[in-house]
């Protein structure tokens, strides 16, 4: 039987996360968040509103759970989300080191179980914003939202799917498989460097689907490597990252 993303997504993020232990300590670490592979600064990403006294936030596919520890230390009850027991361990004895009081839930980000509006605020850094299929993980956490509540999620800008090479090799200047259409991509097979099964869409179409579900979009970044980024970070140069948009974060609502 063919397996499906969800165990094969699974399997790989439980036999990555030992590699994760150290890049968690420094996050954990941080005084001002670092958003992305290249670490770009939360005075300009502002993906967490700077007062979360009161607000109850879920972090969707939390991995190491350096986003919910930022989100605690800014005064949020925070819930937190991720599919990957290993991970998970990660998270919690930073957690438990850091005395932070977040209720971790080893579950899938697309039906977590959680209550109907039970969140003001919802986020997602390379979690469910591309391990999970958007129409799925989108209307969760819109069930999971009250009213006025926001989601914020950042992952690969579609450009950067579009030059990489279907072998795995690193992007480049090429148009390497069509934009139209567009859905994700299947990793697991490839030569260089396999991993899961991610997903992703066209601008358009994740404009669509904000709409169908009723999200307002409030901002749309697009991000770019710093000028000092150098060398090849998860198959994309510093110096494409510099030139192309590498990453995209939608601000999004769900109205009153
Ligand atoms: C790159 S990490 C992102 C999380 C966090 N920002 C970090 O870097 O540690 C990706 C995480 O998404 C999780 N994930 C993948 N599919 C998931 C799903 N369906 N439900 C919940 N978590 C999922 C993986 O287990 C992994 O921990």
């Amino acid at each position: 039987m063919e397996r499906n993303y969800l165990s094969i997504n699974t399997d790989i993020w439980n036999e990555d996360a030992p590699n994760w232990v150290g890049v968690a300590h420094r996050l954990w670490g941080l005084e001002t968040p670092e958003w992305g592979t290249w670490g770009n600064s939360e005075t300009t990403v502002a993906m967490l509103p700077a007062d979360m006294q009161g607000m109850d936030a879920v972090e969707l596919g939390c991995g190491t759970g350096y986003v919910s520890w930022w989100m605690h230390k800014r005064g949020a009850r925070v819930t937190a989300i991720d599919i990957s027991a290993e991970q998970l361990a990660t998270a919690r004895k930073l957690a438990t080191d850091h005395d932070a009081p977040i209720t971790f839930i080893h579950g899938n980000a697309e039906a977590t179980g959680l209550p109907d509006a039970s969140f003001d605020f919802a986020i997602s850094e390379y979690g469910a914003s591309i391990w999970c299929p958007p129409d799925t993980w989108l209307r969760e956490a819109w069930r999971l939202l009250r009213p006025g509540g926001r989601l914020e999620f950042l992952g690969n800008h579609p450009l950067s799917l579009i030059c990489a090479p279907l072998d795995g090799s690193p992007a480049d200047n090429a148009l390497h498989r069509p934009y139209r259409n567009m859905w994700g991509a299947d990793w697991t097979e490839v030569e260089f460097e396999p991993t899961g099964v991610c997903f992703n869409l066209t601008t358009s179409g994740w404009m669509d689907l904000f709409a169908e579900i009723g999200f307002a979009v409030t901002r749309y970044q697009e991000l770019y490597a710093p000028e000092h980024a150098g060398g090849t970070r998860a198959a994309i140069p510093a110096d494409w990252a510099k030139e192309y948009p590498v990453e995209h974060v939608w601000h999004l609502q769900k109205p009153e």
